[in-house]
């Protein structure tokens, strides 16, 4: 059946890729992002570009207005707009760090409390949000990514709970390391915050080793991972959560098995031999 689908972060990425396939499958996409032009690349398959800084009141309000005039329902919303702020605790400013929250957990509830009203309305829907291992295992120096990441599998678990009754479903996509400009994003966040500071070395080396890693073929490609959400999202019985991507099951699995002194060593060990 044909769904009407809104994404955010539809520029790039994975919600790049999940639009196109979902708008290949036949469904009615619109995706919403700051670079317009880039989502307008997906026209020929039938993706339908839309304004959004996730982080501005007025153009949440716009977006899923201008969803609603269009279509009259909204039966997907995924919640895929995100970056991350790498830095040590003692370089993010707490203003980069609110940003980081900003984009990563308060747009996208902004972005859900807008589009509930019209799914309870209808008695259907689902929110399909883009958590990440990194809501389950913890890096040095990704203490704020972490924070939004651990927050948003707290938030999707309670919202579920919350909506079930209307006749809603909360979906939540853990991807491992997926070749996408985030690492990028992140590797240049990561060097730059250390810039003059007590932790340049350990960040500088650990930019440029991101940046190799996020350049090769190691992390998983985009497309597998959007079309395991694009399946979340209109498939009849989804899982709660989906932990996908290259040695993403693994990293978890001995995370909650290690006492967390081990893991932070380990953590530690290997950030020296970078
Ligand atoms: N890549 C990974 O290794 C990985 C792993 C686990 C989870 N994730 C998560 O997966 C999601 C997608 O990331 P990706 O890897 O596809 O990264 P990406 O290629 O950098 O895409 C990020 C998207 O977020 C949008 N965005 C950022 N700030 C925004 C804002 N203020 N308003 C509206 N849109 C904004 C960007 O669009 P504009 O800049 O055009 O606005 C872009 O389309 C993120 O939530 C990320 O945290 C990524």
């Amino acid at each position: 059946m044909q769904k009407v689908i809104l994404i955010t972060g539809a520029s790039s990425g994975m919600g790049y890729e999940t639009a196109r396939i979902l708008a290949e499958q036949g469904h009615r996409v619109y995706g919403a992002a700051r670079r317009v032009q880039k989502i307008e690349e997906l026209a020929p398959y039938g993706v339908q570009a839309l304004p959004l800084d996730i982080t501005d009141e007025a153009s949440i309000v716009a977006c899923v207005k201008e969803v609603i005039s269009r279509e009259g329902r909204i039966d997907v919303l995924i919640n895929n707009a995100g970056y991350g702020y790498l830095g040590a605790i003692e370089d993010v400013s707490i203003a980069d760090a609110k940003h980081q929250f900003e984009v990563n957990i308060f747009g996208l509830a902004r972005m859900t409390q807008e589009v509930l009203p019209h799914m309870r309305k209808q008695h259907s829907g689902r929110v399909v949000n883009l958590a990440s291992v990194a809501g389950h295992v913890t890096f040095a120096f990704a203490a704020w990514y972490n924070a939004t990441k651990y927050a948003l599998e707290a938030f999707s678990d309670a919202l579920r709970m919350e909506v079930k009754h209307f006749g809603i479903d909360v979906v939540i996509i853990e991807p491992g390391g997926i070749r996408t400009d985030w690492g990028l994003i992140a590797a240049d966040h990561l060097r730059d915050s250390a810039q003059g500071g007590v932790y340049e070395p350990t960040a500088t080396r650990m930019a440029e080793g991101m940046r190799k890693l996020y350049l090769s073929n190691i992390p998983t490609a985009p497309e597998v991972i959007s079309r395991k959400i694009a399946r979340a999202a209109v498939c009849r019985h989804p899982k709660t959560r989906y932990l996908t991507g290259r040695g993403a099951k693994l990293l978890v699995f001995f995370h909650a098995l290690m006492p967390t002194r081990w893991w932070d060593a380990l953590v530690v060990n290997s950030m020296s031999k970078l």
